[in-house]
């Protein structure tokens, strides 16, 4: 089959849900913390998240839409553009929960880290914490926010660079001088309510031609 999402839109026939987020897949989930200029701390996933570039290296987020039933722009982005910091958290499989929980939308006081259940770190660069139990969290400095077209029913779409200025690896997850992905089990998202995890026997190796 074929349809233009400009006219059919993300649910033709025959699908029964919208599909987009089903169509790449899996995507890695961007646990991202922030700090409004109040002090309060933010934290939500995202999944529409990734590595841009490698040297410097550079990653994005994308805080889309209102806050439901609002005409509020995310905690995600007003933090950020208010502070210009941002961390990336890995979700471990051991987080999933955890990470699940702190998408729930609620007023900019609400600190989801702590909510959750969960222990902030202090970062080494920026002001925002990490999540304590995450393995691997990577500082940001805000480079630039992009303005995508709104969305169809008018609300906004950003994507957040950053450039990374701090990486924290815990010593535990490395073996053999090398990231351990059997120690951390990394969450990823699929379509629908979907997840999945990267288990050792699903890891398969090939050579560069
Ligand atoms: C696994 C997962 C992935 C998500 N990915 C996105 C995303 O890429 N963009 C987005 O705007 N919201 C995404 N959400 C919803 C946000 O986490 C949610 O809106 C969150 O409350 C952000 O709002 P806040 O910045 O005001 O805290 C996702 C939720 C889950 C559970």
């Amino acid at each position: 089959m074929f349809f233009d999402p400009r006219t059919d839109g993300m649910k033709p026939a025959p699908f029964t849900h919208s599909v987009y987020t089903a169509l790449v897949v899996p995507r890695p989930v961007g646990w991202i913390s922030t700090i409004g200029s109040d002090g309060v701390v933010n934290l939500a996933p995202f999944s529409f998240f990734n590595e841009l570039t490698g040297d410097p290296p550079c990653v994005m987020y994308c805080p889309n839409g209102f806050k439901p039933g609002t005409k509020e722009i995310k905690d995600s982005i007003a933090n950020v553009e208010a502070t210009g910091e941002f961390v990336f958290n890995l979700c471990s499989y051991d987080l999933r929960e955890q990470m699940n929980a702190t998408s729930i939308h609620e007023p900019a006081s609400y600190d989801e880290l702590a909510e959750a259940g969960l222990e902030p770190a202090p970062c080494n660069n920026v002001a925002p914490p990490r999540v304590a139990a995450a393995p691997i969290a990577l500082e940001c400095k805000h480079l630039e926010t992009v303005r995508l077209p709104k969305s169809s029913t008018g609300q906004p779409n950003h994507v957040v660079i950053g450039q990374v200025v701090g990486v924290h690896v815990a010593d535990d997850i490395i073996t053999d001088g090398i990231i351990d992905i059997a120690k951390i089990r990394p969450v990823a998202r699929l379509g629908y309510l979907d997840f999945a995890v990267i288990e050792p026997e699903s890891i398969f190796r090939m050579s560069r031609p």
